[in-house]
């Protein structure tokens, strides 16, 4: 007797993925200037811009993928990875800058325990530069997921990260509760 062969979990998750990425850039392909639309998109969507998606953004728009990869690379905006449980976005630009922006980046780097562009350990930071939140007159500014946050001194940092990790710890408790 033949044996059945089912898709494993992983499988039907990448087709899903797949089909998701398609309609996107199908819905898409033939706007002006497609090609950011269908990269925010996907990023909205999927919290990243799936390296699958790179050969169908390329057929679909006649373009290399070497094309479509430079422009996910060129803008900081787009993740190649899927982000942290909360993204953290200190902003870069010169009127933070002047009033403390670098160090702030160092101290959130130490804090942490991450470099800009990437994700702690246990997946629940990633840390990003931005360039300009509009909150020029109370800098230095910092996005926590869709939080703005204005003169964010070290110490305000440390206390808006602890208070994070806080929650979280206190939600792997009551889910360690309920399932016990
Ligand atoms: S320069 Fe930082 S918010 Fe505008």
């Amino acid at each position: 007797m033949p044996e059945t062969v089912t898709p494993t979990n992983a499988a039907i998750g990448t087709a899903r993925r797949l089909d998701a990425i398609a309609q996107i850039v199908s819905e898409r392909r033939d706007m002006p200037g497609a090609l950011l639309p269908i990269l925010h998109e996907l990023q909205d969507v999927h919290g990243y811009v799936p390296a699958e998606s790179v050969p169908v953004i390329a057929q679909a728009l006649n373009l290399s993928r070497a094309e479509v990869h430079g422009v996910i690379t060129f803008y900081h905006h787009f993740r190649e990875h899927p982000a942290g449980r909360h993204v953290v976005q200190v902003c870069r630009a010169e009127a933070c800058q002047s009033v403390g922006a670098d160090a702030l980046v160092q101290h959130a780097e130490r804090t942490l325990g991450c470099g800009m562009h990437e994700t702690t350990g246990d997946g629940a930071f990633t840390l990003e530069p931005v360039f300009c939140l509009g909150q020029c007159a109370i800098g230095p500014a910092v996005m926590i997921d869709d939080r703005l946050h204005g003169r964010v001194d070290p110490a305000r940092f440390t206390r808006l990260i602890e208070g994070l990790r806080e929650a979280m710890r206190a939600e792997r408790q009551q889910a360690a509760e309920a399932s016990a």
